[in-house]
Parts: structure tokens; sequence; C-alpha cells
């Protein structure tokens, strides 16, 4: 029998990187394949939820039983469909890799190479996460990811504090087989009041299934 723990509970998810266009044929883009943030919203439905998954590019099929597939490009634009959702989600989980900055200026035709320098100016983009913080309802349980080269923790509970969280999800995306693109991740998980559970390297999927055990549980989740 199919676990119901999450049975009429909405759950946002965000997965796979966002791409900011810098002209018709080129953007900026980063290294998220989707998988973390696909194996979150398979597992949430196997759990009987109701779920939005708001998406990057990704080349991964999107599971099957979801509420709504939202397919974004730009940060701005999941921006818009992720505040959107989250007004009347119990459970948001934002696995994206969000671009931090987007081209000031995008040009209407493909841009000729020449002989001299193209500098590109960046503008920052809108922290999602930051906003859904600001906004939390009660209740509402935000978890947010964490992709770090250096200083895991101390970064990852800076992030907790800023963005108002209950969770952060930190994964050290320089270790092998673990973060962008691999099929198993080595995680950490740290809560708002500081404790840490670290995880050996399992599937995606199986981290999936952990993260939202120990929200249910801790944060007596039931149909609202
Ligand atoms: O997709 P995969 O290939 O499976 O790879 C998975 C992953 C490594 C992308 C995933 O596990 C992960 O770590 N996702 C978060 C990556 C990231 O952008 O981390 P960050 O430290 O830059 O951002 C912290 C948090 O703020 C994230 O939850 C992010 O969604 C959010 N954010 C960041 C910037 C921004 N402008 N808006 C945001 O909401």
């Amino acid at each position: 029998k199919e676990n119901e723990s999450l049975r009429g509970v909405k759950v946002l998810v965000t997965a796979a990187g966002t791409v900011e266009p810098i002209d018709p044929v080129r953007y900026i883009g980063n290294r998220s394949s989707g998988k973390m943030g696909y194996a979150i919203a398979a597992e949430a439905v196997s759990r009987g939820a109701d779920v939005v998954l708001v998406s990057g590019p990704s080349a991964l099929i999107p599971p099957e039983g979801l509420k709504e597939f939202i397919p974004v490009e730009s940060a701005r634009e999941m921006m818009d469909a992720v505040l959107r959702e989250a007004e009347d989600s119990r459970i948001v989980i934002k696995a994206a890799a969000v671009a931090d900055y987007h081209a000031k200026e995008v040009a209407d035709q493909k841009i000729k190479k020449n002989d001299k320098e193209l500098t590109l100016v960046l503008e920052k983009n809108p922290d999602i996460l930051f906003e859904l913080g600001k906004r939390k309802k009660e209740g509402q349980v935000l978890v947010g990811f964490a992709a770090e080269t250096q200083n895991l923790i101390e970064n990852a509970k800076a992030k907790v504090e800023k963005k108002n969280l209950d969770y952060i999800v930190a994964n050290d995306v320089t270790k092998p087989q673990a973060g962008f693109n691999s099929e198993t991740n080595l995680i950490k998980l740290i809560r708002r009041d500081g404790s840490i559970e670290e995880f050996p390297l399992l599937s995606k999927r199986e981290l999936a299934g952990i993260i939202l055990d120990r929200v249910i549980e801790e944060k007596k989740i039931q149909k609202i």
C-alpha cells in the first residue's frame, strides 16, 4: 500500500537551474540537472501530496501524478510562479539552482564576434527564498538547499537565518558523486535550532524520502 503521509497536503518544489538570456541564442546557466528536485517531487507524489513542480529547463520527464508542472526559464519567471504557488502551500522545498545574476541588457539580435573583448554587465536577481521567508505563513515549512564549495556548515547556517528557513539541506558540491547532475548526493540537514544531521552517500530519491520524513514528523504535518 502506498504511503499516504502527505494526502491532501500541497507541496511546492523547485528544481533545475534557471537560464538567463544574453541574446536570442545564448544564455547564462548552471550545472543543475533537476534530478534532486524531481526526486523530491516524485517522492511527495508517492505519499499522496498535491505537488506543484516549478522547473527550469531540464532533460528529465516530470514525474507522473503532479498537480501541476510549471516550466520556467529565468529566475524572475521562477519567482513569479513560486510566490503565487507558495500562497497556499504547506511545504516549500527549493532544490533549484537559481542564477544570482542576469544580463543587464539582452540583445535583440545574435551578438556578432569581432576582435575586441566583450563585456557582459550582470545585474542581481531577486532572491526567491528570501522573499518566501519574508512572506512565510503560520505553519508553512520552508526548506532551502545550499550548494557550497567551502565553509559548508557556516554558509548554510547563515542562509537559514537570513532566509527565515526551517531547514537547509547543505550539499558539498565538490565531493564526487554529490551535488550537480549525479544520481546520488551527500547532504547535511541543518535545522533552524542549529542541529545537524549527516547522511551517507545515498540516491537522490532516498534522500528525498528522508527529508520528507523529517519534515512530516518534526512539523506534525497533517492535512490543513
Ligand atoms: O539538479 P541536480 O543536478 O540534481 O543538482 C542538485 C543541486 C546541487 C542543484 C541541489 O541539490 C542544490 O543544492 N540546489 C540549490 C543550489 C543553489 O542555488 O544553492 P545556493 O546556495 O546558491 O542557494 C541557496 C538557496 O536559495 C537555494 O534553495 C536556492 O533555490 C535559493 N535561491 C538562491 C538564489 C536566488 N536568487 N533565489 C533563491 O531562491
